[in-house]
């Protein structure tokens, strides 16, 4: 990892609809070829250093899809689990769901818990699913917990909140990208998105491949984050660069 890589990268998964429908396959072909890219983007994350990996697989406004498609996906979820995970427990990688659990059904409960479990101790890299996940839903679900868990208004402050969200155990991503050309978040984690930079491509999620993780890597260690300071750009260069030669007089 050099400084510049990315600690935690988050990613909108987007576009295998449009990939499927272009090859005149049905929605759900996508999906599957979806799982193909994220097993390559974990792969290529761990090679880099990068210890974590969040992506938005099914959204809390998704349910407004096709029955068969919200079905499809709820397959795919509890098959990818059972063919993944032995794998990925194999090479270290935690994983960990991100999103509300209530209307899931048994078989998805079971395995997205068995998933949690079996790689609970595993710290090369951790991979959190945000699956019927939505950054309001989040935002409601920490104050509710901060409410059951006695908090008094006084007591509320932006680190408690986080401590209840839904990303308390990876914090904040430095990087968001989002792929199939959409320029917006749709409801992904709103409050850790507070000073992610944000990278956008056209390539479809079904396509995505180590070179465009690279091209993202590469548009963010090029990015200068000031977090609401100045930064090192916006410093008076003239006086820092005279700064040597005033001491040495
Ligand atoms: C993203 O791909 C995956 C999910 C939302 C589950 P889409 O299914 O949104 O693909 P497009 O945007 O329709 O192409
Ligand atoms: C966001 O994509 C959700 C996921 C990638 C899981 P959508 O396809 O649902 O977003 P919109 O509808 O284009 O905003
Ligand atoms: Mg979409």
């Amino acid at each position: 990892m050099t400084p510049q890589t990315p600690r935690h990268i988050a990613i909108v998964m987007d576009g295998n609809g449009r990939w499927a429908t272009r090859r005149y396959m049905p929605r759900i072909a996508g999906h599957w070829q979806g799982v193909e890219a994220l097993r390559r983007t974990v792969r290529a994350c761990t090679d880099r250093g990068v210890s974590a990996l969040t992506v938005f697989a099914f959204s809390s406004e998704n349910w407004s899809r096709p029955q068969d498609e919200v079905s499809g996906l709820m397959k795919l979820l509890a098959e990818t689990l059972t063919r993944e995970v032995p794998g990925l427990d194999k090479n270290g990688v935690r994983i960990v769901f991100a999103g509300d659990r209530g209307g899931l059904s048994e078989r998805v409960l079971q395995g997205l818990t068995r998933a949690e479990q079996t790689t609970a101790s595993n710290t090369k890299l951790t991979l959190t699913v945000a699956f019927n996940y939505g950054g309001r839903w989040d935002m409601v679900n920490a104050c509710r917990q901060l409410v059951s868990n006695g908090m008094s208004a006084d007591q509320i402050s932006e680190a408690a909140l986080a401590a209840v969200s839904a990303l308390a155990h990876v914090g904040d991503p430095d990087l968001i990208i989002r792929t199939g050309g959409e320029q917006r978040l749709s409801n992904f984690l709103l409050w850790h998105a507070a000073y992610a930079e944000l990278f956008f491509t056209d390539r479809l999620w079904p396509e995505f491949d180590a070179s465009d993780l690279d091209a993202a890597i590469t548009a963010f260690a090029g990015r200068e984050r000031r977090f609401g300071g100045v930064g090192v750009l916006a410093n008076d260069r003239t006086s820092q660069g005279s700064e040597p030669v005033a001491r040495a007089a």
